[in-house]
């Protein structure tokens, strides 16, 4: 790949939703770029331009990338890096069971980064991309390259994403921040010049050293994680209490701008691959230093008890057991994305299998996710009419905007009984008040909850 316009090479490493919308953005804004995965059924499918999960505007971007002749896909890392100028390394730092972080694939590409960088001339940069706990580049990534960054044929930044799934393409284009961790002046400045060339206008920028820039990261994860277990906690309260609403309350008090708006939305408690992660990663990380951590600990007990709310619920309305359907309507951890890991469906639908409860579940995207942990033990609905016919009880989990199009009738007609548990707070109670009608946060008097 030649450099094109004087911008710099791109490789990424590891395709997964923060790699692929990654590559497919740089070769859109006229980069060449190579993306590389070890997985090679995922290779030969990206390459006829067929995503394996599912992100708003990633599959038409992919297609016209592809057809620009700026974008391929490899499994060949070493061709990457030394075609390359600058790699992105966007491999998976899955959680392991006691709340850590699995390193082994940051190890073993940097430990294949170093072997490559052997046969390379020209100086290499390496921006580490991938969430880690503070001070990993510095103990783990650094030592496996420190020949090559000593010799001044590296340079070694991390550079954290703040993206989210369902808007990682949007996010890409229109970041709040570009905070920049390296080891010298000339290495952050290096990865400063190229996001000069990816954006016409240019984002703010933070300049520091790879441990905090990995704090960065964790804080930040960690803050909207409280504020989702924080708005939970009061909309647990509301719930006892006649008449009020934790909406009402929430919409108020995101109005002082030294609060803010957004993640104040109750619900079932936060899912996704990075804040459940990253906040156990938090925690442990800090019992390194023989803290005890009340708040972050405090945060993920709120979040872990919140899927027993809801069968709190199913238990109160009497549809826990044999004999009952309940009706799921969404899996995904949020909207618009196909992922269901950690989403709060699991947790729920493996419980309610122990009740001994029928289930059928719908979901625009991700039932073939769903599947492959639940096989034939629950019953999938191509439709919400067909998800909510003779059931028992509906439960909302997903905040699927076709599921704010639902009336009172697509329930009455289709269910055995109306019971309907709004998790998410998608539907207007006032439309509902004829029927059972409940929802997280919401105060109900005792004759409205039968
Ligand atoms: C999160 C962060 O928002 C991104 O900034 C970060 O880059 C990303 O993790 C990451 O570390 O890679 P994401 O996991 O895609 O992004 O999803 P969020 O939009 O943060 O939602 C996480 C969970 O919180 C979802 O289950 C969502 O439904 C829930 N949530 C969110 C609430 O329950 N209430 C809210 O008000 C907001």
């Amino acid at each position: 790949m030649q450099k094109k316009n004087g911008k710099s090479r791109i490789s990424v490493i590891g395709l997964g939703f923060v790699g692929l919308s990654l590559s497919v953005a740089n070769a859109k804004c006229g980069f060449p770029t190579i993306g590389v995965d070890i997985n090679e059924q995922k290779i030969a499918n990206l390459q006829k331009g067929i995503p394996d999960f599912f992100e708003p505007k990633l599959q038409e971007m992919l297609k016209s990338a592809l057809s620009s002749g700026l974008l391929e896909f490899t499994s060949n890392i070493e061709r990457a890096i030394l075609n390359t100028d600058l790699t992105f390394l966007t491999v998976g730092t899955p959680p392991t069971k006691n709340g850590k972080v699995d390193l082994s694939q940051i190890k073993k590409v940097a430990t294949k980064i170093s072997q490559i960088l052997q046969k390379k001339k020209r100086r290499h940069l390496l921006v580490v991309k991938s969430t880690v706990a503070p001070q990993t580049t510095d103990n783990t990534i650094k030592p496996i390259l420190s020949s090559f960054i000593d010799s001044g044929k590296l340079d070694l930044v991390v550079n954290p994403e703040f993206l989210r799934e369902g808007s990682a393409i949007d996010d890409i284009f229109k970041p709040h921040l570009i905070v920049i961790g390296a080891y010298n002046k000339s290495a952050g400045k290096k990865l400063e010049n190229y996001y000069t060339k990816f954006y016409s206008k240019m984002p703010e920028v933070i300049h520091t050293d790879p441990t905090t820039a990995e704090f960065i990261k964790y804080a930040n994860n960690a803050f909207l994680a409280t504020k989702i277990s924080f708005i939970n906690s009061i909309a647990n309260i509301c719930q006892q209490v006649p008449n009020v609403d934790v909406n009402t309350i929430a919409n108020a008090i995101g109005k002082d701008s030294r609060i803010g708006p957004l993640f104040l939305k109750a619900g079932p408690g936060f899912g996704g691959s990075c804040l459940p992660k990253d906040l156990s990663a938090l925690i442990e990380f800090s019992n390194k230093f023989g803290k005890k951590n009340t708040l972050f600990k405090a945060v993920k007990e709120v979040n872990d008890t919140q899927p027993q709310r809801i069968v709190d619920l199913l238990q109160k309305i009497g549809v826990l057991g044999k004999n009952k359907t309940i009706s799921i309507l969404g899996l995904a951890f949020k909207k618009d994305t196909d992922d269901i890991r950690e989403a709060v469906s699991i947790k729920l639908v493996k419980e309610l299998i122990k009740k001994g409860n029928k289930i059928k579940v719908h979901d625009p995207m991700a039932i073939g996710n769903f599947k492959k942990i639940f096989g034939n033990k629950i019953t999938y609905c191509d439709t919400t009419d067909n998800c909510l016919k003779n059931s028992d009880c509906c439960v909302l989990l997903t905040e699927w905007n076709e599921y704010r199009k639902l009336g009172p009738n697509d329930f009455r007609n289709r269910m055995k009984h109306t019971n309907i548990i709004d998790a998410r707070r998608i539907l207007e109670p006032e439309r509902f008040s004829d029927l059972n009608f409940m929802a997280i946060g919401l105060g109900q008097s005792e004759q409205q909850i039968p």
